[in-house]
């Protein structure tokens, strides 16, 4: 779980302690209507202040990630018990003990919460919507490394995280990476401690002469491997003509296949099986490829920015990224409506496929989709224990279920890795979507 998501429990909690404390102002207000002799304006605006401190606290809680809302929902915990604590005090002075007690109330009312609680996160993974994202990409004048740092982590992963889902940006890095320690999903390498490696690397015997020699152009992207002086000034950089770590993960990015890291990439480790970021359909700008190299370079030391070698942008950089703001998150869902092309490059397909009659589909992590020519193999397999009795009915599964059968790798002689194909397309496509896109694969060869 990464300290950067919003926790759902903490947040549902924080929405029924305003509930609660609502609650319990109508139940004063009401006692009050009923007693003419008592203070109704006095306790009225006791219970009614106490409601807006928690209306206040739960707008505050929308605002921080889960390592810090588990620490303020205390703040509020201790509210509730001021909240009960005057409550039972508004009984007494009103020497109406004789009902039944606050306590006894609140528990009732907790029971009841308790239970729509285990409800609300049964339902919620598939139906939960995200409060709007802020402008966190955002670029401004005065630009600090740390708001860099965070607009990198945004285009990673997206403006807004929830616990238990896959959250990918519009860099896409997660549909392959992972970044914590010990976790690993398959043929890409974990980023955790790539800030380190970075230093290290490009004094590796293999950096110097694999696959190709430093000084020689990479024949995929025209970049001149080792030469940072050589590369477009819009990517800002500091230092002289030697390679830094800053420039490694730059070349890593730019240009995948000027080093491969030993045994994730194909032919024999020649060529990377990672697109070029800057290309479609990724496509960053080099303030957003600037902005990811800083978050890489600072995120494994939290808080301590000191690792961070990138130039902030420049106000011209930051007039050219000004259009591209708010982009950090982009919205991954397709309708029907467009081109078979736009909607694979939209759903990020061709980032591990290879799919004939698509250009610039040439991914190289996942089977080389000729599935008319495949399907029927694949249910013929003894291995195979799906569902899926002809072609279109195994692609849909393909694609719904990716994990029902993993197809065996004959160049690498091992299966696939399970799990890298995203689990969740069935939340990214309207029926009309994947009948084309079904219809579209199921003839491919
Ligand atoms: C389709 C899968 C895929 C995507 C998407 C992807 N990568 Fe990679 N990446 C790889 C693979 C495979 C390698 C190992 C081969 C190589 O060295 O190029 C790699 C290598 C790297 C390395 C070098 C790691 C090292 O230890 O030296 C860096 C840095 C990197 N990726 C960063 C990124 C960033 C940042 C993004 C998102 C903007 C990204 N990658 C998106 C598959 C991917
Ligand atoms: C992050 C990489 C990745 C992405 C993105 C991805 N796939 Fe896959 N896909 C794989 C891998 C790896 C396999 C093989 C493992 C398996 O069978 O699950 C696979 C298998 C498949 C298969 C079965 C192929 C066969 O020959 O049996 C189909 C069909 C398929 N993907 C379609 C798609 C479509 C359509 C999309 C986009 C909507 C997509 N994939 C996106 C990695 C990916």
């Amino acid at each position: 779980m990464l300290e950067t998501q919003h926790d759902i429990l903490w947040t549902f909690l924080t929405l029924l302690f305003t509930v609660y404390s609502f609650f319990v102002f109508v139940n004063v207000v009401g006692h009050c209507r009923e007693h003419k002799e008592v203070n109704t304006p006095l306790w009225g605006g006791i219970f009614g202040a106490l409601f807006i401190v928690n209306i206040l606290m739960t707008r505050h809680m929308f605002d921080l990630v889960q390592h810090d809302q588990m620490g303020f929902i205390s703040w509020q915990v201790l509210a509730i018990f001021v909240i009960l604590l005057m409550w039972g005090l508004f009984f007494k002075s009103q020497k109406i003990e004789d009902q039944s007690p606050p306590f006894v109330r609140g528990f009732f009312f907790w029971v009841t919460v308790s239970t729509l609680l285990a409800g609300y996160t049964n339902w919620l993974p598939q139906q939960r919507s995200d409060p709007p994202p802020k402008g966190g990409a955002a670029i401004s004048k005065d630009l600090t490394v740390e708001e860099y740092a965070e607009m990198g982590r945004i285009i990673v992963f997206g403006a807004k995280q929830v616990a238990g889902q896959k959250a990918i940006g519009k860099g896409q890095c997660p549909l392959c990476h992972t970044f914590e320690p010990g976790n690993n999903i398959g043929r890409c390498p974990n980023l955790f401690g790539v800030e380190e490696r970075s230093h290290t690397r490009i004094k590796e015997d293999r950096y110097l002469n694999q696959p190709i020699k430093v000084g020689e152009e990479d024949p995929a992207t025209h970049v001149v491997k080792g030469k940072p002086m050589d590369i477009d000034p819009a990517y800002r950089r500091q230092g002289g003509p030697e390679m830094t770590g800053e420039d490694y993960i730059r070349e890593s990015v730019m240009c995948p296949s000027c080093y491969v890291v030993k045994g994730y990439g194909k032919a024999g480790d020649k060529v990377s099986p990672m697109p070029v970021i800057v290309k479609p359909p990724i496509s960053l700008s080099p303030v957003e490829v600037n902005a990811v190299i800083a978050w890489l370079q600072s995120k494994d030391t939290p808080g301590d920015f000191s690792s961070v070698t990138v130039p902030l942008p420049s106000a011209e950089d930051t007039a050219t990224a000004e259009a591209d703001a708010g982009e950090g998150e982009k919205k991954i869902f397709v309708t029907g409506t467009e081109s078979i092309e736009d909607m694979v490059n939209t759903l990020g397909c061709p980032v591990c496929h290879t799919i004939p009659g698509v250009p610039g589909a040439a991914g190289q992590l996942g089977p080389l989709l000729h599935e008319k020519v495949n399907a029927p193999k694949r249910i013929k397999d003894p291995r195979y224990k799906g569902k899926a009795r002809n072609t279109k009915e195994y692609v849909r599964e393909s694609i719904l279920n990716p994990s029902a059968y993993i197809v065996f790798n004959d160049e690498a002689g091992e299966l696939f890795p399970d799990g890298l194909m995203p689990q969740d397309f069935k939340n990214k496509l309207s029926i009309d979507a994947l009948d084309k896109l079904v219809d579209f694969i199921s003839q491919t060869e």
